[in-house]
């Protein structure tokens, strides 16, 4: 039974009967429960025990159950996941669809069904959410004989079976479908979904298809076929189960359902981006720069906002640098769309709000803690950063047009001011300014040995320098998002 759809508030100028991002889950769910699949609850998005700084993948907490290490509580489970991944953080902003953060929804089959019914739950399912089965293309695993992985012929035949045209099953390779955690653990084929957004949001090349780089073809699912281990020395070999894991990306699917320009302007983030327009002064009038800030400003407030919920406060190691850098880095576009105050905090309470029932009742009621931590954050690091771009202003204006700029700089910006090094190469490279990073090793390991000596000398015994952490060894650490 479909589920009754109610206004969305979307684009602010006009509303209209689509499916909210608390519908598409609901029905996610819903689907799948009536057929089989025991609901389990979501992870935290933090795991201590976890190899990653966040929850990453709908299939990670599952992983025992997988590798037949733990029986499963039913062989078919559904499940809504929050996951955040950092690996790709300079790419979100410079297009429509790459979030920090985002929500997994999930079905999965330990040991269970292949992939047939895979395929056939997926476009049951899609036929219910009303996406047209002629924007729907494919791609499936081309194989990688050097491994000893074959060409999924199996998917490929399913696909054909399920009438999906020959030109829109696009056989693609090791990087873009094979599904691994990023190092070891079970993995597999995969078979991604994606909708076909239309001609006029395409980079107009006669090659165009999934996998391009342009917003004409979003990938909605990942149906993954877990059949072996990875292991340490990069081998693989066959796992007791033959498993189904698929992720749908709850905020993509809300794109495609809601016909928003972008993932920014989905019902969850719409009135977060409202409040930010409110709060901007002038910038420097380059409308292509300040949507960017902007984009980036509202995924990294919804990341903090999560990240705060699961306990995580801001600091100089782990996840706690995690969510710094991501505070630090919004904070700094904030400068580029004319607002001097801290103001990300302010954000939260409308992201709260538009996440409805995605947020529990408890979790709603510490948002406002949450905020407040993430303005503390921000308001200790305002005078750095003024006081730092205004000195990466005097290094673009001695560079003399050079094009690389000595990493020492970089070094005595981040030891004298505590001005993040990464974040300095972000505003140099929107320059069209690289930065000699060999340049910056050989300063940081000066300034050590320098620090070492002085330290045995005042018998401190202590051998290191209290130099804050290197800011490129931030951990990010997460797996690679196929
Ligand atoms: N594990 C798969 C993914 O994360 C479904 O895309």
């Amino acid at each position: 039974m479909r589920t009754q759809m109610k206004k969305v508030e979307t684009r602010g100028d006009h509303e209209t009967r689509r499916w909210s991002a608390e519908e598409i889950a609901r029905e996610y769910v819903g689907f799948f429960r009536k057929r089989g699949h025991l609901e389990i609850a979501g992870s935290p998005l933090v795991v201590p025990e976890n190899t990653t700084s966040f929850v990453i993948a709908g299939m990670q907490p599952l992983i025992p159950y997988l590798r037949s290490d733990v029986s499963p509580p039913a062989e078919r489970l559904v499940d809504l996941q929050r996951c955040l991944r950092t690996d790709d953080v300079d790419a979100v902003g410079s297009n429509g669809r790459k979030l920090t953060s985002f929500h997994m929804l999930g079905n999965w089959s330990v040991g269970g069904y292949g992939r047939r019914e895979a395929i056939r739950l997926a476009l049951e399912l899609l036929a219910v959410y009303g996406v047209d089965r002629e924007r729907l293309w494919v791609t499936v695993f081309a194989g990688e004989p050097g491994l000893g992985l074959a060409r999924d012929e199996e998917v490929i035949a399913e696909w054909r079976a399920a009438d999906v045209p020959e030109e829109r099953i696009v056989p693609l390779g090791m990087d873009d479908n094979f599904w691994t955690t990023g190092g070891p653990g079970p993995c597999g084929p995969n078979s991604e979904l994606f909708v076909d957004r239309g001609e006029v949001l395409g980079c107009g090349r006669a090659e165009c298809a999934p996998g391009c780089a342009c917003e004409r073809f979003l990938e909605i699912w990942n149906l993954v076929f877990i059949e072996f281990e990875r292991h340490e020395d990069g081998h693989f070999s066959p796992l007791p189960l033959r498993s189904v894991d698929t992720g749908m990306g709850l905020e993509r699917m809300a794109v495609v359902l809601q016909e928003a320009p972008s993932i920014f302007e989905i019902d969850l983030f719409w009135p977060a981006l409202e409040r930010l327009r409110a709060l901007e002064g002038s910038g420097d009038g380059d409308e292509a720069r300040a949507e960017r800030a902007r984009r980036v400003i509202v995924d990294h407030a919804r990341a903090a906002l999560l990240a705060g919920l699961a306990g995580v406060v801001p600091g100089n190691l782990g996840r706690a640098s995690v969510l710094r850098r991501l505070i630090r880095r919004a904070a700094r576009q904030g400068r580029a769309l004319g607002i001097e105050r801290p103001f990300l905090g302010e954000l939260l309470e409308p992201l709260a709000r538009a996440h409805g029932s995605l947020l529990p009742v408890d979790e709603q009621g510490r948002v406002a803690e949450v905020a407040r931590m993430v303005t503390d954050e921000e308001r200790r690091f305002a005078r750095v950063l003024t006081a730092g771009l205004r000195a990466l202003e005097r290094i673009v204006a001695e560079n003399g047009g050079d094009e690389i700029v000595p990493g020492e700089r970089l070094f005595l910006l981040h030891a004298e001011r505590g001005f993040p090094a990464d974040l300095a190469a972000e505003v140099l490279a929107e320059r069209g300014l690289a930065v000699d990073w060999s340049g910056y090793e050989q300063a940081l390991a000066g300034h050590r040995a320098v620090s070492r000596v002085s330290a045995e000398r005042r018998f401190r015994g202590r051998s290191e320098s209290s130099h804050p952490l290197h800011p490129l060894s931030v951990e990010s650490g997460e797996m690679p998002a196929n």
